[in-house]
């Protein structure tokens, strides 16, 4: 999971692929290059760090001029971060650049019979590996560019996406995807073109982009349409150009500090794009396409399978809770990395509901594949339009959340589950197993949720407040019972990967099977205790927690007064019905965690060692 671009056309490339990088920089960030040919010669730049040390090292290494260029910023696979290792690599001659995201899983026999030929190697890379590889091709075939990377890939294992430089070519990038995505950016007249892994970095400049499809290759030449190629074979492929519904302004930051907290706050607005058009409150009418073309197989099932990794994994557990209570389906839910190894048992009777905000997940694309191969049906709760999980499904729906860039996954969470709540609700009312007046009052909630979401953000500095008595905690519990058992392990996991602190959530009764012992006068505990479900039950686990001198945080609902006499702190969430508190309940947990890892000067949307989108198992 490494960020690609490439411009070629007229313009000035350097700012076009600093900015690109700097716009894909969630997709990793622990090394950055760039490589720009000026008519005559290839200038590359690459450093250890970030997009910024890259700026800084281009301005002492080489003259940043040239109208061709490609970029990378890079999540370490093979190699770790270092200058030699990051992208772009050069080719034995220096002929030949490369930039690449995913993974050759043969290199280490390509690289002994490249060496065995007299090939050395500067980087411990799979990706210098393959751009050696096209070269030797290129020379033994005596080809031209385009048709060494057909050969070369249909000799690799693994995942890819690429751009390559010929600088004996110098009016063409050659672009090549599988498994990792890649879209090109046409500009008008095709007078110049972008290559990036997402839109983001080229929307100013075009709104028409081609998204490769997997085993699709496409030489991208100044003055010419794209002409796209299937790998294995070198057949035709007539490419779509997509228009792009993006905008500037939703990959900014608006004002906010970050990203994670922007996105925390757009969420009433994100759950309303969320219903926009499937949810007719006063007409009592839900209806989403993708589910509504496929009911019959829905009123079917005899089992739905969930899988998803990740905060997506922790959405698919409160959708069990909400589609068994609702709809009584039997719902099982999957790690998608544990279920596409683990020989599951899948038939055709079965629904597979595939979530993933970025629907690039490599484990939830394998997962899916895997699925229909055993011929069940997968339907997909995606949040980016046109990505590989998306394109993967047999049907879906997107959660049409905007944009989230911060690495922190928050409102891809909560569309996620007004989704696949709104799909429950509407499987229940088809099946019976609700009564109109639930139905009905549900519909009401749901629709007023984006306000309650609001009413939640008000209390911001609270919070803040709150998170600065916690700050230098270096353990941390979360409990919740129901419903609000998967916010807990989403509260927790929020905490440890943006603040470093670690955290784990629990079923509120399970803590006297093990956590209890860790309770200490030290200790905050988080405990959702809203006044729904098994409050009674939940205010004896804040007794006993209290009983061992623990610092209890509570989540609950406006007006409570136990829970406020025995809890060190009480977040006030408006009332709510149990299934639908998620969406509430997961707002003070998300900017808990949120002022923590600021307080703590930790690098908030692109915390260590983590990446936005994880396209490698
Ligand atoms: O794009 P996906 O929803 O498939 O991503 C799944 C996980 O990688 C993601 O939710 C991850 O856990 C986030 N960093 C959590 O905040």
């Amino acid at each position: 999971m490494c960020g690609i671009t490439g411009y070629i056309g007229n313009r000035d490339a350097y700012p076009i692929i600093i900015n690109g990088l700097q716009r894909l920089e969630y997709r990793g960030y622990d090394s950055a290059g760039i490589m720009l040919f000026d008519g005559q010669e290839i200038n590359f730049s690459k450093t250890k760090g970030k997009v910024s040390n890259l700026q800084e090292k281009v301005e002492n290494d080489i003259s940043a001029s040239g109208s061709i260029g490609i970029g990378h910023t890079r999540w370490a696979t093979h190699g770790i971060p270092n200058d030699l290792n990051s992208h772009p690599h050069l080719s034995q001659s220096g002929d030949l650049a490369i930039v690449h995201n995913g993974i050759i899983e043969n290199y280490d026999s390509i690289k002994k019979e490249l060496i065995s030929r007299g090939y050395t190697f500067k980087s411990d890379t799979d990706t210098e590996v393959l751009i050696n590889l096209i070269e030797e091709v290129k020379n033994q075939e005596n080809v031209m560019l385009g048709k060494a990377v057909q050969i070369a890939l249909s000799q690799v294992i693994g995942a890819y996406a690429i751009a390559v430089f010929d600088k004996t070519k110098p009016d063409e990038i050659v672009v090549a995807k599988l498994g990792s995505p890649i879209a090109i950016g046409v500009g008008k007249n095709f007078e110049e073109f972008f290559i990036a892994s997402d839109a983001s970095p080229f929307i100013e400049y075009t709104k028409d982009a081609i998204y490769l499809e997997d085993e699709e290759m496409a030489i991208v030449k100044i003055g010419r349409e794209v002409a796209v190629r299937k790998i294995i074979d070198d057949s035709n492929v007539d490419a779509k150009i997509h228009e792009l519904q993006l905008n500037l302004e939703q990959i900014e930051k608006g004002g906010y500090d970050h990203f994670m907290l922007k996105e925390i706050y757009e969420q009433p607005k994100a759950i309303t794009d969320t219903f926009r058009g499937r949810l007719l409150a006063k007409e009592g009418i839900i209806k989403i396409s993708g589910l509504e073309n496929n009911m019959k197989k829905f009123l079917n099932a005899e089992r739905i399978i969930i899988v998803a990794c990740g905060t997506s994994w922790h959405a698919g557990l409160v959708a069990e809770y909400i589609f068994e209570d609702f709809a009584r389906i039997p719902v099982e839910v999957e790690y998608a990395s544990e279920f596409r190894y683990r020989n599951p048992i899948i038939t055709e009777k079965d629904i597979v509901i595939a979530i993933s905000q970025s629907g690039e997940t490599a484990d939830t694309l394998a997962a899916i594949k895997l699925a229909k191969s055993k011929g069940a049906f997968v339907f997909g709760v995606c949040n980016v339009v046109g990505s590989s999980i998306a394109r993967e499904n047999d049907s879906g729906a997107y959660t049409h959340a905007g944009p989230e860039i911060g690495v922190a996954s928050t409102k891809a969470f909560t569309t996620q589950i007004t989704l696949l709540a709104l799909m429950a609700l509407r499987l229940a009312r088809a099946k019976g197993t609700m009564t109109s007046a639930s139905y009905r009052l549900y519909l009401q909630e749901m629709e007023l949720i984006p306000k309650k979401v609001k009413q939640v953000l008000e209390i911001d500095s609270q919070i803040k407040a709150i998170a600065k008595k916690y700050l230098l905690s270096t353990n941390c519990l979360y409990l919740g019972r129901g419903f609000n058992f998967p916010v807990a392990l989403e509260g927790a996991l929020k905490l440890k990967e943006i603040s470093y602190i670690h955290a784990e959530g629990y079923p509120a009764a399970e803590m006297k099977h093990g956590p209890i012992a860790l309770i200490d006068d030290r200790m905050p505990i988080i405990v959702i205790a809203i006044n729904k479900g098994h409050y009674e039950k939940i205010v004896s686990n804040i007794q006993e927690i209290k009983s061992r001198k623990g610092k209890i945080i509570a989540i609950v609902t406006e007006g409570d007064v136990t829970v406020k006499e025995i809890a060190d702190h009480v977040i006030e969430i408006p009332e709510v019905e149990e299934a639908l508190s998620p969406l509430l309940t997961t707002i003070p947990l998300q900017l808990l965690s949120y002022h923590i890892a600021v307080m703590r000067d930790c690098n908030v949307d692109q915390p260590r060692n983590l990446a936005k989108s994880v396209t490698v198992e």
